[in-house]
């Protein structure tokens, strides 16, 4: 089902993300760096800011202070021109030089490893209310408790056999845990990428005229622009690689929605954001998610989607966005919450039919979110069971069809955790078991109920909005 990537997993990570000792095995070892073409080339730059003192040999973090321009300037084989390369057949997006676009699409690639997905923990308000929980939403909404509660995830054994990514909030990206450990260096340490959540939410004041949907609100964009490329730079300086923007539309067929209008703002919006953070050295995540509220069928949602991502990848067009080194976060095309049930194998026809009708094959990887659930359903469940079947349906896809989940992945680990130390361990298991879940999705091999959750029991409505 998989492109040959470049980057098959183990041993390689985007460009000076990871720690030196694994850094130099890399190099050393001679073959993990195909990722980025070999030789000179796939050398991680040395460290900016070795502190010889420093007890726990947090030397590593060579994140901190380098810039995109910096990595680049070090890289031996990085061409001092711009422009097109014969030998890739590379003659468009010529703004970026051919180290620029080696350096995202390496990072893109690893991201994109067979049958990996994305921890998205970038909650705003702690992931306690976005699970959907009642014992959840008692968790105490806390620094001190985001902190312990994501150390101890991104610590979890293993678990960079089934993650290639984690999708922080700015706050975490800069925050260290109870032991001293930067958050950063914690997922570098583990084997995966770190990445940051740059959009700054929308205001439910929304897009002036257009119509009231599912949500309560106006149709919306996102706020951030005006600052993302000062943003970018500090992320990517704390050790970032890439990153994500959520949009969101809503349907209601009734009232024509989503609009042209939003579509319109919707999708530029978003690609202006992904060529910002591909300047700076970011993979953008491109996430215009179409939210699944409302009662309708999931012929609304096909219709949507595929009129959405067709915009979405003319607005990536048209602002010059290298498609190598981007991903896509859509929604899977399913009913609306209240709207007639769909089962996995027409969610799977219906969300597969959509994307090769709309996403390049440029692009490497495709990760759905999990969206908002009915409230008698598992969320964590039907997310996998849903992925699976994509994948069983349609095992050659030219893109990694994987999984970006927050509340999917999460919900019974927090359930377990509860606020404890104790339980890290517990929680831990939890976790790893979802991430292997979906990893099986990703392969189509997943048997339905083979991973333990806490159900349907307890279910409550699922915080909506910003995220
Ligand atoms: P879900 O919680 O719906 O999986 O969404 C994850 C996410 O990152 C949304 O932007």
């Amino acid at each position: 089902m998989f492109v040959p990537l470049l980057a098959l997993s183990a041993g390689f990570m985007a460009p000076s993300a990871m720690p030196r000792t694994l850094a130099m095995s890399k190099v050393t070892m001679g073959e993990g760096g195909k990722g980025f073409g070999g030789g000179e080339a796939t050398r991680d730059p040395e460290p900016t800011n070795v502190d010889p003192n420093d007890p726990k040999g947090k030397q590593q973090a060579i994140h901190k202070a380098e810039s995109f321009s910096e990595y680049l300037a070090k890289r031996s084989a990085a061409p001092a021109a711009n422009g097109a390369s014969a030998a890739s057949g590379d003659y468009t997006c010529t703004w970026l030089s051919p180290a620029e676009k080696a350096a995202l699409k390496a990072t893109a690639d690893a991201m994109s490893a067979p049958c990996k997905g994305f921890l998205a923990s970038d909650e705003s308000a702690g992931p306690w209310l976005r699970a959907g929980h009642v014992d959840a939403a008692k968790v105490g909404d806390t620094a001190e408790n985001r902190a312990a509660y994501r150390s101890m995830l991104y610590q979890t054994p293993s678990l960079s056999q089934y993650i290639s990514g984690v999708i922080l909030h700015w706050e975490t990206l800069f925050q260290a845990d109870a032991a001293g450990n930067q958050m950063v260096d914690l997922i570098n340490a583990n084997g995966m990428i770190p990445g940051i959540k740059l959009d700054k939410g929308y205001d439910t004041a929304g897009i002036p005229g257009t119509a009231v949907g599912p949500l309560g609100h106006p149709e919306t964009w996102d706020k951030g622009i005006d600052d993302l490329d000062a943003r970018c730079k500090e992320a990517y300086a704390q050790g970032a690689r890439f990153a994500k923007w959520r949009n969101v539309l809503q349907i209601d067929p009734a009232q024509g929605l989503p609009s042209d209008l939003a579509i319109t703002l919707c999708v530029n919006n978003l690609a202006q954001y992904a060529v910002i953070c591909q300047r700076n050295g970011l993979v953008p995540i491109v996430e215009p998610e179409i939210v699944p509220n409302g009662n309708h069928d999931i012929s609304a949602c096909a219709v949507a989607t595929e009129k959405v991502l067709v915009a979405q990848f003319a607005a990536l067009k048209a602002h010059g966005c290298y498609l190598e080194g981007a991903v896509l976060k859509p929604n899977m095309v399913k009913n609306g919450l209240t709207g007639p049930k769909a089962t996995p194998e027409e969610i799977a026809a219906a969300t597969i039919t959509v994307l090769q009708r709309t996403v390049p094959v440029a692009m490497p990887g495709i990760f759905f979110l999990s969206g908002e659930t009915a409230l008698d359903e598992d969320n964590e469940e039907e997310a996998t069971n849903n992925l699976n079947a994509i994948n069983k349906l349609a095992p050659n896809t030219p893109w990694s069809v994987s999984f970006s989940y927050g509340k999917a992945s999460q919900k019974t680990t927090i359930v377990t955790w509860m606020g404890d130390v104790a339980n890290n361990h517990a929680a831990q298991q939890a976790l790893l078991a979802r991430a292997k879940a979906n990893s099986d999705a990703c392969k189509g091999t997943y048997t339905q109920g083979a991973c333990a959750s806490v159900g349907v029991d307890g279910n409550i409505q699922q915080a909506a909005g910003a995220y």
